[in-house]
């Protein structure tokens, strides 16, 4: 089987998705229309040509103004139920998607807006093509975390459909020790926690999160490897990294894919899996960001195969699950 094909049919996870970096051009040019807002855009492809980002932060200015358009709970369900179509094709059979509550709460849009529409999405796919769902909120870094605990205290009344929370927006500067009692609050109240980190910040980043977060997977996670001490113990601890490659190359963190080091993380023992991040924003979703790093590395069948089957590994699926889930795959594997 070429690489091509095993990426496409391979069952997989994805782990590390925005949901509202998966609003395309033309449902944000739709969805104006709808809701009678005017955008700065004449036209889905200057839309596109604007994506040329120098860093994380100029994609964030633009990742907020896009999603200026998302209002009504249908929205929230059209958004998301795109992706999870596009998902269902790609044979992802599980995904684990950050939401940011507070890029709509600030802009006049209620929680339980936002938090509806995703999941009857969830409801929906589910139900139509079997793939299961859990929701990470995550707090913008680059608000006080007086606003993060708001945000807490709303998804507090909404256990049963959040799993997680996250920390994501613009890294540097806002390291996760200004997060610390948040999600201290947030870990006793029942939400496993994860971050991102070490995407565009030091890899001491990626100790506090471990070390005040208690972070049980870490989002991103290049720079750590700038420490030889932090890889090896997040060896040691297997603490799962959810790659991004494509995110990777247009955010600058590493312009050239051949210089990813996605082998290096897989060489050192690393829990590694590869994700889309903002897939409207970066030029792909899951797969193409799986066969884009095939090419750039040149990785081999078992390599792939040992990625796949992190993401399962990787997820936070209950142990039953996760062995039905590898069940599933290792007869894959062993078929192809
Ligand atoms: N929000 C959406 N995508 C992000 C990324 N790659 N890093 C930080 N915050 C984000
Ligand atoms: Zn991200």
């Amino acid at each position: 089987m070429d690489s091509r094909t095993l990426i496409e049919t391979m069952p997989k996870a994805e782990l590390h998705l925005h949901i509202e970096g998966t609003l395309e051009p033309e449902m944000m040019f739709a969805l104006a229309k709808r809701n009678g807002i005017s955008l700065r855009y004449d036209s889905v492809e200057s839309i596109r040509k604007a994506y040329d980002f120098g860093s994380l932060q100029d994609f964030l200015d633009l990742y907020y103004e896009g999603m200026s358009v998302l209002i009504t709970r249908q929205d929230f369900f059209d958004l998301t139920f795109a992706y999870l179509e596009k998902m269902n094709a790609q044979n992802v059979r599980h995904v684990e998607i950050f939401f940011d509550p507070q890029a709509h709460t600030g802009r006049g849009i209620s929680f339980d807006t936002v938090l509806s529409g995703i999941i009857d999405a969830f409801d929906r796919a589910r139900s139509d093509f079997g793939i299961s769902a859990k929701l990470i909120l995550c707090f913008l870094r680059h608000l006080p975390e007086e606003e993060a605990f708001v945000t807490l205290k709303q998804a507090c009344r909404c256990k049963d459909h959040i799993f997680a929370v996250g920390l994501d927006s613009s890294e540097k500067g806002h390291p996760p020790s200004k997060f610390e009692r948040v999600f201290r609050e947030a870990r006793e109240q029942g939400f496993v926690p994860v971050a991102h980190a070490g995407e565009e910040g030091p890899a001491a980043y990626v100790c506090e999160a471990i070390d005040l977060l208690q972070v049980q997977r870490i989002d991103h996670g290049n720079r750590a490897l700038e420490d030889p001490a932090l890889v090896a113990r997040i060896a040691r601890q297997q603490i799962p990294m959810t790659v991004c490659p494509l995110s990777n190359r247009r955010l600058q963190v590493t312009p050239d894919l051949k210089k990813h080091p996605l082998r290096a993380m897989l060489n050192a023992g690393l829990l590694v899996t590869v994700n889309s991040d903002d897939p409207s924003y970066f030029g792909g979703y899951i797969n193409d960001n799986f066969i884009a790093i095939q090419e750039a590395l040149d990785l081999n069948q078992s390599e792939l195969l040992a990625l796949g089957r992190n993401s399962f590994i990787a997820s936070f699926l209950s142990d039953a699950e996760k062995r039905a889930a590898l069940d599933v795959f290792d007869r894959f594997a062993a078929s192809v």
